[in-house]
């Protein structure tokens, strides 16, 4: 048996690794402040007094065993891993008694499941080191691809070893992790809150920037497996509890934030929500230039977008090219529309492009019924009203507005032509399923 558990993941070729802070910046090294590990190990009390099998994975120096085993003895069955030989030289010479795997822990699968996994799994994106932060694990990504059922998109290796851990739990059995906030309502990670929703009860205790000098905000996700619904504290206040949880956005939702979105329709039911042309379109396109001559308009960017407002004059893209060819890259910037910030945090900042330019960021709103009023509707997005409203659902979850957050700012009915408006339900796209 205990053969079966050294083995159970596969050792990594130990080679030669590269200097230590090189690779806590490749393998998505953040330590975690003690306060936050001594929070989450308490989710993790055992019941009663029979001893737990528990797992730590990319346990670094092990923060969480070894408060665990401080806490609550040294009689459990304590198993880190981690990839990388120093983290698991340092940790055994912390815990003598617990087991350490060097091992990547996403293509491991031990025969027996936990009772508890916890810990601070690495974030980032994988990819190139140019662009993403956890390069050192690029060649395996199609393999984690392969195997984890919600990866999509570019996805964070994050949301594969909540996936792989809540897979290794028992029946019953508990996952702790500290994780950042974006899987709360980012469309890459539907297929998770939805496996999740699937796998057990989720609570998720929100700590924002629990991390010095990280510019990441957190939270502590608790999984039960096996039990069903969803709470959210705001730390330890309870502030969100939906017993039928289905995978929906988790946002802090209160009696005004929800009755401000029924007062109104989504600006999902009156709007299609476009992006802009993409740089490689135009690089392409045989209309734009890289020098401004006559005849030729900048092509915009967000730093052209200003609340209520757009600067026609200034080139922020380095492009120009002829007004009327726009629409080749998309013809709805040919219409005058809504432009809203894509760039600009998650404040809501919209303008009306009433000259129709084109325009390489942003989002572009496209109306799907009769509106009456446009320019109405800018003033509506750009209110203290809408902004007071996505701060308190969103806080600090992403750093930037999202399609999916646009999609449920209500439009009060009062902006969509009559005739149309009695068609619609109000408020309707609110607990509706939110695609991109
Ligand atoms: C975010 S830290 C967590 C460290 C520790 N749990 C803490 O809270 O201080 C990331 C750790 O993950 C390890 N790691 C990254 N990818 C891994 C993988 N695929 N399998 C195992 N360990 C991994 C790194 O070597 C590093 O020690």
């Amino acid at each position: 048996m205990d053969g079966h558990r050294q083995n159970f993941w596969t050792p990594t070729e130990e080679g030669n690794s590269p200097p230590r802070e090189e690779y806590e910046r490749a393998l998505g090294m953040v330590a975690t402040p003690s306060e936050l590990v001594a929070f989450m190990v308490g989710l993790g009390q055992p019941a009663d007094g029979k001893p737990l099998r528990v797992l730590e994975p990319a346990c670094g120096d092990s923060p969480f065993l070894r408060a665990f085993a401080a806490r609550y003895g040294a009689h459990h069955d304590l198993t880190g891993v981690d990839i990388h030989p120093e983290a698991v030289e340092r940790s055994k010479a912390f815990l003598p008694h617990a087991k350490f795997l060097l091992a990547d822990y996403l293509l491991g699968q031990p025969e027996e499941p936990f009772d508890l996994i916890l810990g601070n799994p690495p974030y980032g994106i994988i990819g190139d080191g140019s662009h993403y932060p956890i390069h050192l694990l690029k060649e395996r990504k199609s393999a984690y691809k392969e195997r984890f059922a919600t990866w999509r998109g570019k996805y964070n290796i994050y949301g594969a070893f909540i996936e792989h851990s809540v897979r290794l739990l028992r029946p019953g059995g508990r996952l702790v992790f500290v994780v950042p906030a974006t899987w709360l309502v980012l469309d890459d990670f539907t297929d998770l809150r939805r496996f999740l929703a699937r796998s057990g009860r989720i609570t998720i205790y929100y700590w924002g920037r629990a991390f010095p000098r990280r510019n990441v905000s957190v939270v502590v996700l608790l999984v039960e497996k096996g039990a069903r619904g969803m709470v959210l504290y705001d730390r330890d206040k309870a502030a969100v509890w939906k017993p039928e949880y289905q995978g929906e956005l988790i946002r802090f939702e209160t009696p005004e934030t929800l009755a401000f979105e029924r007062g109104g329709f989504s600006l999902g039911q009156c709007f299609t929500i476009h992006f802009a042309a993409r740089s490689p379109e135009f690089r392409r396109c045989p209309f734009v230039e890289t020098e401004p001559r006559p005849g030729l308009v900048p092509v915009l960017t967000g730093r052209n977008l200003h609340r209520g407002w757009i600067d026609y004059e200034t080139c922020t893209s380095g492009l120009w090219m002829p007004l009327e060819q726009a629409p080749l890259l998309r013809p709805f910037y040919a219409y005058p529309h809504i432009v809203v910030a894509h760039t600009k945090g998650t404040r809501v900042v919209a303008a009306l492009d009433s000259c129709c330019y084109p325009w390489r960021e942003e989002f572009h709103l496209v109306p799907k019924v009769g509106v009456a009023d446009l320019q109405a509707v800018v003033d509506h997005l750009n209110s203290e009203a809408v902004q007071r409203h996505t701060r308190s659902l969103y806080r600090d979850f992403v750093p930037h507005l999202t399609a999916a957050m646009l999609r449920l700012i209500p439009i009060p009915s009062g902006f969509i032509e009559r005739g149309i408006s009695e068609q619609l339900p109000l408020g309707g796209a609110v607990n509706e399923w939110v695609h991109e």
